[in-house]
């Protein structure tokens, strides 16, 4: 099994023991100055125990100022970096792991909020977020490179295993490189040459100062820039770095599909690995949406790659390569594409993710304390996604376990979000849950009504309560009309709907209802409060599931409130002009988010006063995976008993 997978590979010089690379990821877990902390390095640590072959860190400074990308990002610039660096390097290196650092000064893309300065490229214009760059002089240009060149030799001393240049997704030397973002008419624009020129310098001068220390480029296959760098010129740029001497290619894009939302098909990036693949003899790094060993499999059997890169993957279980080739795979927590590792970095808080709350966590959460009174029996009620968490944390602990569902199935509201288009891939989280909590041996009991009698026979000393919520339907007039139906009937194909719909509220559950009700022929009107739609969903998710619903050509109607529903329709208010506004309708259908179904907890509070009756996940507090699963983990991961010492 995964022959191709577990086989060793070359880069340059170096041997690694697999083929698995973990692409560089910003985490934001780095000190405020650049420095190595504890929990980057336990991050880290934790995916070179998890077996991965090759980590490539997270952008890297080499500069200051205007090279600054994320507030705590790492950095390799100051003679200071190389001790951290190094400590950074023996921990992955205790694994048999190799590391390379990846060198990245953000150019254009530089955000003055984080640098407090101007932002600088090769030419002036201004950033994708609309602040003014500044064109750098030749001098400049020459003292950028000499910077990259030091860093390399800074890595090299601090004991890494190579670097990574850093040339695509919009960042400094991709901005030199592309047409579109490149029009100097000196020796560094105007032509192939003249673009490649200031990448190149770098290349021969890290040789120079640092011999056959193994250099990787990430470069972009394609860009949506109009006259960007595109398959045939991201060719030519491949061959020119093989022919300087680079020893691997990682290919990339700066688009959309850069990093792909849930839908999007695993392999994605497929065609434009293959295309550089068969252009250089040096090793291929293949990034492509991958999820499941099979998928990166057949990449490396059918040669679209040497070396897989597995980004996301890696945050949601970073046990994936060993669990992989340990025959484990059903075990594996799948990353959903959900994007909530991105929208964090954005959003400069520090990474975390929908289905592994343990990531940047690591040190906090590493070692759940075993409980003195092992053996103890804990009620959880509710087998969702903040359920199973909490029962598997406390089992971990050493308490014994019973997990109630009045469902046949495991997964709660996952049963719902997967029926979404595309959503396959929460279909296959919820099936690691499963397996995880059978192999964990947590006591099941499916179909069981989880009232207080039911459960006062097992005596529990604690009871998680992870019921969910339930949605939130307004008071107003005409709400109990035959034609009002809620989202998740419609997901689940509980209940059906033709003709003229109108879908009130465009959060996550509001859009993908409304995609499933577009492909079935519906005549859509989405209604919505806010003045953009997906209010609370990350941008390019929104986008994503848009373009499949607008081909339909759905009526939009923003900043609008629903306040009745009569015989022809709903009624809705125009916040903007105050104005009511008639929508004819044969079926009105709810998104308007959910309420946590508080009244559970209190019962049970009240029918076991004596011992903790904790609320977790959307049982406490409607939110997105990761906080059902992130409170569930913490308050799992710190229960007491009554009488015992915290
Ligand atoms: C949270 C996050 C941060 C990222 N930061 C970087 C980065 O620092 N440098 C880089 O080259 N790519 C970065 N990427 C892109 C990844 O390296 C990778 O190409 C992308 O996630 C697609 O691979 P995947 O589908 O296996 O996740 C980042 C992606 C994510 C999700």
């Amino acid at each position: 099994m995964y022959e191709a997978l577990k086989q060793s590979g070359i880069i340059g010089r170096l041997s690694i023991e697999n083929r698995v690379v973990m692409p560089a990821m910003g985490v934001n877990l780095a000190g405020p100055h650049g420095d190595v902390s504890d929990d980057i390095i336990a991050f880290y640590e934790a995916r070179a125990r998890g077996g991965v072959g090759l980590i490539i860190t997270e952008v890297t400074r080499i500069d200051g100022g205007a090279g600054i990308s994320d507030p705590c990002q790492l950095s390799a610039y100051r003679l200071s970096d190389v001790a951290g660096l190094s400590r950074l390097a023996e921990a992955v290196h205790a694994w048999g792991t190799k590391i390379f650092i990846q060198l990245q000064h953000p150019g254009a893309s530089a955000s003055p909020l984080i640098t407090g300065s101007e932002a600088v490229a090769p030419s002036a214009g201004f950033s994708p977020g609309g602040t003014p760059v500044r064109a750098l002089s030749l001098e400049e240009c020459a003292k950028i490179e000499q910077k990259f060149i030091t860093s390399a030799q800074f890595s090299q001393m601090a004991g890494a295993d190579g670097v990574e240049l850093h040339a695509a997704h919009g960042y400094l030397i991709n901005n030199f490189l592309s047409p579109a973002m490149n029009d100097r008419s000196d020796a560094y624009g105007g032509n192939f040459e003249n673009r490649m020129r200031f990448l190149l310098n770098i290349v021969a001068g890290i040789r120079k100062r640092c011999g056959d220390f193994p250099i990787s480029v990430r470069i972009n296959a394609t860009e949506m820039l109009p006259g960007g760098i595109d398959l045939p010129q991201a060719v030519e740029m491949a061959k020119a770095l093989e022919r300087a001497g680079v020893d691997a290619i990682n290919v990339s894009r700066y688009d959309e599909g850069c990093i792909e939302p849930g839908t999007w098909p695993q392999g994605a990036k497929r065609n434009l690995t293959q295309n550089i693949m068969e252009a250089v003899t040096i090793p291929v790094i293949g990034v492509s949406n991958i999820k499941e060993p099979a998928v990166a499999e057949a990449l490396l059997s059918e040669g679209i790659c040497d070396f897989v890169g597995i980004g996301r993957g890696l945050l949601a279980d970073p046990h994936w390569v060993r669990k992989t080739l340990n025959g484990q795979e059903d075990i594996i927590r799948k990353c959903i594409g959900c994007l909530t590792c991105f929208e964090e970095i954005v959003s400069l808080r520090r990474v975390a993710c929908a289905v592994n709350p343990l990531c940047g966590r690591e040190r906090f959460f590493n070692h759940p304390s075993r409980v003195k009174s092992a053996g103890k029996d804990v009620a959880v009620i509710g087998g969702g996604p903040a359920g199973i968490e909490a029962a598997l944390v406390l089992k971990r602990r050493g308490f014994d376990v019973h997990l109630f569902d009045d469902q046949k199935i495991l997964g709660g509201t996952l049963n719902v979000a997967d029926k979404g288009y595309g959503k396959e891939k929460i279909t296959r989280y919820t099936e690691s849950l499963v397996a995880q909590v059978t192999q964990a041996g947590i006591i099941l009991h499916r179909a069981h009504p989880a009232t207080p009698q039911a459960i006062r026979g097992l005596a529990p000393c604690g009871i998680f309560i992870a019921c969910g919520a339930r949605p939130l339907i307004p008071d107003i007039p005409g709400i109990d009309d035959p034609r009002v139906v809620c989202a998740e009937a419609i997901l689940t194909g509980k209940k059906t709907v033709a003709g003229q719909v109108v879908v009130v509220g465009t959060g996550m559950t509001g859009l993908e209802t409304a995609e499933v009700l577009a492909m079935v022929g519906c005549t859509l009107t989405l209604v919505e409060m806010l003045p953009a739609p997906g209010p609370g969903v990350y941008p390019s998710v929104v986008k994503d599931v848009l373009s499949h619903i607008e081909p339909h050509r759905p009526k939009m109607l923003l900043e609008h409130k629903l306040v009745a529903i009569d015989q022809e329709g709903v009624v809705l208010r125009s916040l903007k002009e105050g104005v009511r506004v008639h929508v004819p309708a044969q079926a009105i259908v709810l998104a308007l988010g959910v309420r946590p179904r508080l009244e559970v907890a209190k019962t049970f509070s009240k029918a076991f006063p004596d011992i903790p009756v904790i609320p977790v996940g959307d049982a406490l507090q409607g939110g997105r995976i990761l906080e059902a699963t992130r409170s569930a983990h913490g308050r799992a991961f710190t229960f007491t008993p009554q009488g015992e010492e915290v």
